[in-house]
C-alpha cells in the first residue's frame, strides 16, 4: 500500500486528525520532533491571537505499540483549546441556541467558491474546514515521515526568503539553514533584513492589511533514483509540484532556479556531471533542485514556494452578503497578518511526506530492517560503480 495522508477536522472542533497508511512497522515513535514541529508552525512573527491559544501536541490514538510502529493505521489527534470557546456555536451533533454565522464571504477565501459551490448562505460551513488549522495535521504526519527518513539520512529543512517586498539576498548552504533560521521570528537566513521583514508585517498589521511571501525548502541526503520517468504522476517534481500546491494560499511552485531556467541559456542551466571516489558522482551546481526527469539525482533536493497575502483582512475588502445582496464589508475573523514563517513548516512535511511516498515505492517493505536493507545493497551498488569496494 502506499504511503498516504489525510487530515480531518474543524478549525474549531474537537481537534485536527490524520490518518496515515502504508508506514512500515519497526520505526519508534519520536514524540520530541513531531512536537517540535507542531510548535515550529504555531510560531512566528505575525500570527495572530489563536495560536496563544493553543498549544500543540500529538497524541496517538492507533498505530502504535510500546512505542514501535505497527505497520497498521496510524491516527494522530491534536486537541483544539478553543473548542472549549466555540462548542455552544458549532457542535457537531446538534444546533444549539446561538450560532456565528458568516454571510459575508472574504475576497481571497473560499467563503464564496465554497458557498455556491454547496448552496450555503452561511460561510462558516465552509470555512471551518479551509482554515489553515487543518495544516496541524499534515505537520504531524511530516514529523512522523521525518522520523522514517532521518534512519537513512534524510534532512528537510527550510527557510523564508521573501516577505512581502523585503527579499533576503543571502544564499547559504542548506546543511547551515537549520542553524540560520532556528532563532529568527520571521524564520530568514540572512540577519540583516530580518528587522526590516518584522517592521513590513508591522506596518502591513497598522494598515489592517496583511502580507504574502516566499520560503524554500530543501531535503538533504536524499539517495538518486527516487520518483521515476516512467509515468508522468509519478514524476518527484510533479508529486512536489502538487503537495506544495495544496497548502492554503501557496499560488506559486518552483523546483531548483524555477522559472528563472526560461531566462538563461543550457549552459548556464545545467548541472555539469563529476565523479571521484570519495564522493562519487556529484554536479558542478544545482539549478535543477535535486531532480532530473522526475527522478532524484543524488543533489539536494529543492522547492521554492510563493503564498499570497492572507484574505481576512482588518481593514475589510468590498464584498457582497448572501443573504440579503447588500453591498457590505468582508468578515474579519481572527487571523494572521503574516503567516509565511508558518507555511514554510508546513512545506517541511509536504516535502518530508512526499519523498516518504517516492522513497517507499523504491526501497518499501513491511518492515524498517526490510527497507535498509534494500537500501543499503542500492547505495553499495551505485558506490561500486567502476569496480572495487
Ligand atoms: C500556515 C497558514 C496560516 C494561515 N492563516 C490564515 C489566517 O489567519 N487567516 C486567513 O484568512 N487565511 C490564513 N491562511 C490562508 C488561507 O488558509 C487560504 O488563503 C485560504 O484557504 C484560501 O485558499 P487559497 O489561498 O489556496 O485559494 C493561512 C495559510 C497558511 C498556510
Amino acid at each position: 500500500m502506499e504511503f498516504s495522508v489525510i487530515t480531518a477536522g474543524e478549525s474549531h472542533g474537537k481537534g485536527i486528525v490524520s490518518v496515515i497508511r502504508g508506514f512500515p512497522s519497526g520505526v519508534d515513535f519520536d514524540r520530541d520532533l513531531i512536537d517540535r514541529d507542531l510548535r515550529r508552525r504555531q510560531g512566528g512573527y505575525g500570527r495572530g491571537g489563536r495560536m496563544e491559544i493553543e498549544s500543540d501536541s500529538v497524541q496517538v490514538l492507533s498505530g502504535f505499540y510500546h512505542g514501535e510502529s505497527l505497520g497498521t493505521p496510524i491516527t494522530f489527534w491534536i486537541k483544539n483549546r478553543d473548542w472549549d470557546n466555540w462548542k455552544e456555536f458549532i457542535s457537531p451533533e446538534e444546533r444549539g441556541e446561538e450560532s456565528r454565522e458568516v454571510n459575508t464571504p472574504r475576497p481571497g477565501h473560499t467563503d464564496l467558491a465554497g458557498a455556491l459551490q454547496r448552496g450555503y448562505r452561511d460561510c462558516r460551513k465552509v470555512l471551518e474546514r479551509t482554515s489553515a488549522r487543518e495544516t496541524a495535521g499534515r505537520v504531524a504526519a511530516g514529523g512522523l515521515a521525518k522520523t522514517l527518513l532521518r534512519y537513512f539520512g534524510i534532512e528537510v529543512v527550510s527557510r523564508v526568503v521573501r516577505i512581502g517586498g523585503v527579499e533576503d539576498p543571502s544564499d547559504p548552504e542548506p546543511r547551515d539553514w537549520a542553524g540560520l533560521t532556528s532563532g529568527s521570528p520571521v524564520r530568514v537566513a540572512g540577519d540583516e533584513v530580518e528587522g526590516e521583514m518584522m517592521a513590513e508585517i508591522d506596518r502591513a498589521g497598522e494598515r489592517g492589511d496583511s502580507l504574502g511571501g516566499v520560503f524554500t525548502v530543501a531535503a538533504r541526503g536524499v539517495p538518486p533514483g527516487i520518483g521515476s520517468y516512467r509515468e508522468s504522476r509519478e514524476r518527484l517534481d510533479s508529486r512536489l509540484s502538487a503537495a506544495f500546491m495544496s497548502i492554503p494560499a501557496i499560488k506559486s511552485v518552483e523546483v531548483g532556479l524555477g522559472r528563472e531556467v526560461g531566462e538563461k541559456p543550457g549552459s548556464e542551466v545545467h548541472d555539469e556531471i563529476y565523479h571521484d571516489e570519495e564522493r562519487g558522482f556529484y554536479r558542478g551546481s544545482n539549478n535543477c533542485g535535486g531532480i532530473e526527469g522526475g527522478v532524484s539525482n543524488g543533489e539536494t533536493v529543492e522547492v521554492s514556494a510563493a503564498m499570497k497575502p492572507i484574505p481576512t483582512l482588518t481593514s475589510p475588502l468590498d464584498t457582497v452578503d448572501l443573504v440579503t445582496g447588500a453591498e457590505t464589508s468582508a468578515a474579519k475573523e481572527r487571523s494572521d497578518v503574516c503567516a509565511v514563517p508558518a507555511a514554510s513548516i508546513v512545506g517541511e512535511a509536504e516535502m518530508a511526506v512526499t519523498l516518504t511516498v517516492a522513497f517507499l515505492a523504491k526501497f518499501g517493505g513491511d518492515t524498517l530492517e526490510e527497507i535498509e536493507r534494500s537500501y543499503t545493497s542500492y547505495i553499495a551498488s551505485i558506490d561500486n560503480w567502476y569496480g572495487g569496494g
